[in-house]
C-alpha cells in the first residue's frame, strides 16, 4: 500500500515537506486509541534470533533508524512502534540553528536516492531534553551530537561536551558527528590530531561517570584508506566504544539521474543506494585491519532486506537505515528482521 498508494502522494510534494507533513500525520494519528497497538502489531517483529548485546547494550533487533529523520526527538514514541532496535536522534548541537537554506533536501527518484544540504538544522540540545523526559518506551535511544555552524572548529570540543553533558542522562549511547559535509569545515575535525584531542576529552568525561555509556564515531565514506587507518588508531587510543560507518557522501558517481539535474541540485550529501558498496567496503575494511577490535554500526544504501545482511556479513554488529525507510515504507523494518531471522 505504501508503494501504490502513499508513497505517490507524499511524492507530489517537496521533499522536506513531505517529511514534515509525514510527522504532522503519525503525531495526529497516535491520538487515536489503539492506533499505536495496531502500528505494533503491524510493523514489529520479534524472534530470538535476532537480539544482541553490543557495547553493553542488549537490543531486541540490529536494525536501527540512523540520525537526521528525527533530529529533535519529537517522534521517538511514535517511531518506537515501527520495529526498529534503536533510534538514533540528531545531530544535535548546543544552540538551536535553522540550518541551510531551502530547498535543502533532494529526491533522486531514479536511483532511489536522497541529496541533502540540511546544515544541522535542530532545535538545539535541550530542546530534545524535554522531548527525550516524555519517552514512554524503553527503546534504546543514541544521541547524535555536533557543533553549532558558528562554533570555529578550535573551539569544537566545548560544543560537544556540552551536548554530552546535557543529553547524558537521557539516552543510551552517544554517537559523535565529524562527517556531515554540510557544515563548512566539519569533517577537518576527521584529521588524526583533532580527533585524537576531541575523544579523549568526551572519554574522559565519560568515564568519570558511574555509568560511563558508549561513544561511537561517526565517519565519512569518502577517506581514503590511510584515513581509515588513522580513524582505528584513533578508536584504540581513546578507547570509545565503535565507529558508525558511514555518513552521506560528496561523490556523484554511478547515478541514473541525468547530471544537469544533478548540478542543479548542488551540493550536499549522497545517500541511498548508490552509497551502499562503499559503505560496505568501509566497513570490510575497519573490521579486518582492526581485527575486530570494536563493533561498527553499518549505514548506507540499505535498500532491500538482503542489503541489511551483506553489511553484517562484512562486520557490522548492528545497522541503521534512513534513505531506505523513505523509498520502502513503513514496512521496511520487519521485512528486514523477518529475512534475517530466516537467514541467521
Ligand atoms: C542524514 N544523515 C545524518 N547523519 C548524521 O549523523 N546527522 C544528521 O543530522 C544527518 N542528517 C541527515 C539528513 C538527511 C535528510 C539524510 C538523508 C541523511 C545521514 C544518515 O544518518 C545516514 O548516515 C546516511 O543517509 C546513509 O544512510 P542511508 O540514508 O543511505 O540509509
Amino acid at each position: 500500500m505504501y508503494k501504490f498508494l502513499i508513497q505517490p502522494i507524499l511524492f507530489l510534494l517537496e521533499a522536506e515537506k513531505a517529511h514534515r507533513f509525514t510527522a504532522f500525520c503519525l503525531k495526529t494519528a497516535f491520538r487515536i486509541p489503539g492506533i499505536k497497538a495496531l502500528c505494533r502489531w503491524s510493523f514489529s517483529f520479534e524472534h530470538p534470533s535476532l537480539e544482541k548485546e553490543v557495547f553493553g547494550l542488549r537490543f531486541k533487533n540490529p536494525i536501527g533508524l540512523a540520525a537526521g529523520f528525527d533530529k529533535d526527538a519529537e517522534l521517538i514514541n511514535e517511531l518506537s512502534c515501527f520495529g526498529f532496535g534503536f533510534i538514533e536522534i540528531g545531530t544535535l548541537t548546543p544552540k538551536p540553528q535553522a540550518g541551510n537554506p531551502k530547498p535543502r533536501l533532494f529526491r533522486l527518484k531514479k536511483d532511489q536516492a536522497l541529496i541533502n544540504r540540511m546544515g544541522f538544522n535542530n532545535k538545539g540540545v535541550e530542546n530534545a531534553v524535554a522531548r527525550l523526559q516524555k519517552r514512554q518506551s524503553k527503546l534504546i535511544i543514541g544521541g547524535n551530537i555536533g557543533k553549532n555552524k558558528n562554533t570555529p572548529n578550535d573551539e569544537a570540543l566545548s560544543d560537544y561536551l556540552q551536548a554530552f553533558e546535557t543529553l547524558y542522562p537521557w539516552v543510551d549511547y552517544f554517537t559523535v558527528n565529524v562527517s556531515s559535509p554540510n557544515t563548512p569545515g566539519l569533517r577537518a575535525l576527521q584529521e588524526k590530531e583533532p580527533l585524537l584531542a576531541l575523544l579523549h576529552a568526551l572519554q574522559e568525561k565519560n568515564l568519570q561517570k558511574t555509568k560511563p555509556k558508549p561513544i561511537l564515531l561517526k565517519i565519512a565514506p569518502d577517506l581514503s584508506n590511510e584515513q581509515l587507518d588513522e580513524i582505528i588508531e584513533v578508536v584504540l587510543s581513546s578507547q570509545i566504544a565503535g565507529v558508525i560507518a558511514t555518513n552521506t557522501t560528496i561523490q556523484r558517481e554511478n547515478l541514473q539521474t541525468p547530471a544537469k539535474l544533478i548540478e542543479k541540485i548542488g551540493s550536499g550529501g549522497l545517500s541511498g543506494q548508490v552509497l551502499k558498496d562503499r559503505s560496505t567496503e568501509v566497513i570490510r575494511y575497519l573490521k579486518e585491519n582492526s581485527q575486530g577490535a570494536f563493533p561498527i554500526i553499518g549505514v548506507g544504501g540499505i535498500n532491500a532486506p538482503e542489503d541489511a545482511l551483506e553489511k553484517l556479513k562484512a562486520g557490522a554488529s548492528l545497522v541503521q537505515i534512513y534513505t531506505g525507510f523513505v523509498y520502502q515504507g513503513p514496512a521496511f523494518v520487519k521485512r528486514i528482521t523477518r529475512f534475517l531471522a530466516r537467514s541467521v
